[in-house]
């Protein structure tokens, strides 16, 4: 992996659905902005996702507690 494929990937985020039907929508990097994959949770599942080559950005839909490397904050409501 290069440098630059290393500092753009291997992030984590952790999203904890505070309701049914939550979606994690992994984002495409690169100059298109696509919905690679999405994921339902219902309340109290857990999600543990990465950073990667493929996935620059991450959108939660819905009531959702949301961990990264940089903090912590409650999705929805
Ligand atoms: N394809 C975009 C990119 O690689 C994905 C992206 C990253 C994005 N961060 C974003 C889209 C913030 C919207 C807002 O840059």
């Amino acid at each position: 992996m290069s440098e630059d494929e290393e500092a753009s990937s291997g992030r984590y985020i952790v999203v904890k659905a505070l309701e049914d039907g939550v979606v994690i929508m992994g984002l495409t990097r690169g100059k298109d902005t696509r919905s690679h994959h999405s994921e339902r949770l219902d309340a109290g599942e857990v999600m543990v996702a990465q950073f990667t080559e493929l996935t620059a950005a991450m959108k939660v839909r819905g009531h959702a507690e949301i961990l990264t490397n940089v903090g912590r904050l409650v999705s929805g409501l």
